[in-house]
């Protein structure tokens, strides 16, 4: 990849954009790298770390700052949360270099995380049960019915606005949607996240618990695969060879995913990992929301995705043992 291409991206200092500057950085340590900071401090040490990156300090509400930021990037990445203003402020931004044409002729320019909870269907009662009716989600096959699901639901109005906003602008726009993301962060600030949620509410209540009988099931990727498959993502999309071949908008949702895991395999392995006497506990979702807000949510349903996408154009996970993973460096996840 021509080492004179300007990345900009924003969530830098959280646990996935941390993740996605750190792999960008060792795999591609020439090129010019962007980053959107809330705090000058924070903007100095990253910069003494990282010394291809150069801080843009400001916030996702400083709307002007990222349009003329992303105006001048080949490429953004988005790893700050569901923003559909400053979504669109950049998504404008990238449309001012495209002078009118259409969105597939420039390929991607804009690569944006989002997550399969828009999948999770709240209006129904959360069991805690797998649904033996339920499959797995694939991103070719499912690709329409994703884009159009009920845009209350997590992700959902923010997944659709980009979409809709990327292809009335003519920027071409991925969406990339990680499971459950295991293992310790790889950038130099936030390296956990979800995992270390249960892990410290099995350690405070003494027991492992899932929600009525565990066997929900995620699909999970390691945090590691995430920055892999996100900088594979972007090389194949800045790659003349490869032009043509990522779909965007329409065709631009990937999932990134390397195997499932129910509530109660996790719920068992703590209890054996933390020596634990007493077996695993069955709380109501009521109960499961208390311990944290989106404890119902996170332990108490489940969806099951394949990246079919990613696997059509060659990546595969390389972290394959969740075990592993919830204990790398002492880690204090589950
Ligand atoms: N973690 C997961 O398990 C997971 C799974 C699937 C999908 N995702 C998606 O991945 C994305 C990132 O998640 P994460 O887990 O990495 O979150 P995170 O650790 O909380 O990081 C969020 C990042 O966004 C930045 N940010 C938030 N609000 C901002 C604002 N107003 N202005 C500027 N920067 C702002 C934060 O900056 P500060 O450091 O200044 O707060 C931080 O760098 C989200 O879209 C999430 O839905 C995450």
């Amino acid at each position: 990849m021509p080492t004179e291409y300007n990345i900009f991206l924003t969530g830098a200092t959280g646990f996935a954009g941390g993740t996605i500057l750190d792999c960008l950085a060792k795999v591609h340590p020439d090129i010019r790298i962007k980053a959107l900071i809330r705090q000058e401090e924070v903007a100095k040490e990253l910069e003494s770390v990282y010394p291809n990156l150069t801080a843009v300090v400001g916030d996702l509400a400083s709307l002007p700052l990222l349009k003329s930021t992303a105006a001048e990037a080949d490429f953004v990445i988005h790893a700050g949360g569901d923003d559909i203003p400053a979504l669109c402020a950049m998504i404008h931004g990238l449309a001012s270099r495209n002078r009118g044409s259409d969105a597939e002729s420039h390929g991607p320019q804009l690569l944006s995380l989002t997550g399969p909870r828009s999948l999770i269907d709240l209006s129904k009662p959360i069991t805690g049960s797998l649904d033996p009716k339920s499959r797995p989600w694939s991103d070719i096959t499912d690709a329409q019915r994703i884009l159009s699901v009920p845009e209350d639901r997590i992700h959902a109005d923010a997944d659709q606005a980009i979409i809709a906003h990327s292809k009335s602008r003519g920027v071409g726009t991925i969406l990339v949607s990680p499971g459950q993301l295991w293992g310790q962060g790889k950038g130099h600030l936030k390296k956990e996240r979800h995992a270390a949620f249960y892990y410290a509410a099995v350690k405070s209540r003494g027991r492992a618990f899932v929600v009525g009988d565990g066997t929900a099931t995620w699909s999970w990727t390691s945090i590691g695969d995430l920055g892999d498959a996100v900088v594979f993502l972007m090389e194949q999309s800045l790659s003349e060879e490869f032009q043509g071949r990522v779909g965007v908008n329409d065709k631009g949702y990937y999932f990134v995913s390397s195997g499932d895991l129910s509530m109660i395999e996790r719920a068992k392995a703590v209890t054996e990992r933390l020596g634990l006497r007493e077996g695993v506990e069955s709380i109501s979702a009521a109960a499961a929301k208390e311990i944290h807000p989106f404890g119902h949510i996170m332990w108490g349903c489940g969806e099951r995705v394949r990246a079919d996408k990613l696997a059509e154009l060659g990546w595969r996970p390389k972290d394959l043992d969740w075990k592993a993973l919830m204990e790398e460096h002492g880690g204090e996840r589950a």
